[in-house]
């Protein structure tokens, strides 16, 4: 009978246990959990107290498919002293839907290739500093180029020049985010310096936001930009001050966090693989010849954007999402009681061997439709950004900013790694725990254009019994 065996943790120990490991290495807990109990696991008490994480691209899949049961709010309750109540993640029904349709034309192609132009600039100058022998902690240095870039695209010049403070004011909320969930709730709940810094640094945020809107009430040619747009809707689907506030902050934490760690990943990923970072490099001269790189010439930097494809497969910085279970569902044979956290993972998804062939294996080559072993990706089965109409607003805004990145940087430079081993850290958005310091070891003056190196990383054939099962 389905809904008699709970498979998962057992008891306050065991359940302990598994969230601490989750706190510490969520991408390792999860393949862990989900290799110890299956695909159904039932973490923590019943109903409300309890979580079911529901793991693989069949599971993705039906969370997916049953988004009138499941809801956003419930699943990232804990977001909400951040986000607030109406940023786009944390809401759902028609509230999200119109503040969606008001953020959405600032997402466009058009736009996203000028705000790519931004990020090139900015990229240029943060590495024209950059000299061989130099120790660079890409996370940490990129972290604050995203944010830059982001907040001038969406919100303005004004904002922007706020945007190291306003990076400083969120990094302690960021970090309560980061701890385990008990811990969070915990962090929230009782007073403590902890609370009073991430609270106190909310503050701050909030107040430069204000002034920023009240700036723009006031201006007769507001620039064309998101903020405008928002201001536009005159306070419908909840934008009134509050809404407007929940909209910067939310964008600006979902943007930079996970664009941040997703590039150092890449970084990691392309220097540690034999011919990666050449073969970028190669292909960024054959389409860019001498000229400086341009947004519109991302499109056409196809081995770079597999590089991107396959970091978000191997490291998505949101490795869980999570839904809040508003009826009795059944899963695999499993009932899911209403009231229940429903949780999915990318993570877990993207490693399935049952869909992927040679999984744990960096091969960005995997992505190149006109490969003989070309495997077709069914649309559960990778989802960095989520999946249908409430799908990640800015994704085509973060790969457009890792493969314009990845492009200058090996272009310009070679480097090294200084951290062999990245462990991961993080919750929200899983970041390397040590930060990707690198080292110059060269720079290529001249970045003329030169013949793509044959792809070394991918001739090892695909054994039959790893053959991907469709
Ligand atoms: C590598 C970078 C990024 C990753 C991995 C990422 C990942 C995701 C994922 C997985 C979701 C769906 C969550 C769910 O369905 O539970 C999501 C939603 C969202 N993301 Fe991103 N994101 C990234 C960058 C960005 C950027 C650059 C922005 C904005 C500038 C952004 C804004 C949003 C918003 C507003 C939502 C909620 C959309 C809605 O519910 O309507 N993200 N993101």
């Amino acid at each position: 009978m389905p809904g008699t065996r709970r498979p998962g943790p057992r008891g306050i120990r065991e359940t302990i246990r598994f969230y601490r490991d989750f706190a510490d290495d969520a991408p390792g807990a999860l393949l862990r959990l989900r290799q110890r109990y299956g695909d159904v696991c039932f973490v923590g008490g019943r109903g409300a107290a309890g979580a079911v994480f529901l793991l693989g691209a069949a599971a993705n899949e039906f969370v997916f498919r049953n988004s009138g049961v499941l809801t956003w709010r419930g699943g990232y309750q804990s977001l909400l002293p951040v986000s607030g109540d109406t940023a786009l993640l944390v809401s759902d029904g028609p509230g999200h839907d119109g503040r969606r349709a008001v953020t959405q034309p600032a997402f466009t192609g058009r736009r996203v290739e000028d705000y790519l132009s931004i990020m090139i600039r900015n990229v240029g100058e943060l590495v024209a500093g950059w000299r061989v022998g130099q120790e660079i902690d890409v996370y940490r240095e990129f972290r604050s180029v995203i944010r830059g870039t982001v907040v001038e695209a969406l919100f303005g010049t004004g904002l922007a020049a706020d945007s190291e403070p306003i990076g400083r004011d969120l990094q302690p909320a960021l970090d309560v985010l980061n701890a385990s969930l008990p811990a969070q709730l915990l962090t929230w709940a009782v007073p403590s310096p902890r609370r009073r810094r991430a609270r106190a640094g909310l503050a701050r945020v909030d107040a430069r936001i204000a002034a920023e809107v009240a700036d723009r009430r006031h201006r007769t040619e507001p620039p064309d930009d998101l903020l405008s747009m928002l201001l536009a809707a005159n306070g419908a689907y909840g934008l009134d001050d509050r809404g407007l506030r929940d909209a910067v902050v939310s964008l600006v934490v979902a943007s930079f966090d996970t664009t941040s760690a997703a590039l150092a990943w890449a970084v990691h990923a392309a220097l540690s693989h034999d011919a990666v970072w050449s073969r970028i490099r190669a292909e960024v001269a054959e389409v860019v010849g001498a000229g400086p790189l341009t947004a519109a010439q991302a499109r056409r930097l196809r081995y770079t954007r597999w590089v991107v494809d396959e970091t978000l497969r191997l490291h998505p910085p949101a490795v869980v999402g999570a839904r809040g279970c508003t009826a009795e569902l059944e899963f695999a044979g499993h009932r899911i009681p209403a009231g229940s956290t429903v949780v999915f993972s990318e993570y877990v998804a993207h490693t399935d061997p049952r869909v992927w062939s040679d999984p744990m294996r960096f091969r960005p080559q995997r992505w190149d439709r006109s490969d003989p072993a070309y495997d077709e990706v069914g649309t559960f089965d990778y989802i960095p950004f989520g999946a249908g109409p409430r799908r990640c607003i800015g994704s085509a805004l973060a790969t457009g900013e890792l493969v314009v990145t990845l492009a200058q940087l090996a272009r310009l430079f070679e480097l090294r790694l200084c951290v062999p081993q990245a462990r991961p850290a993080g919750m929200t958005a899983v970041y390397p725990r040590d930060g990707m310091s690198v080292r110059i070891v060269a720079t290529h003056a001249d970045s003329g254009a030169g013949a793509i190196p044959p792809d070394t990383e991918n001739t090892r054939a695909i054994p039959p019994e790893q053959e991907k099962k469709r």
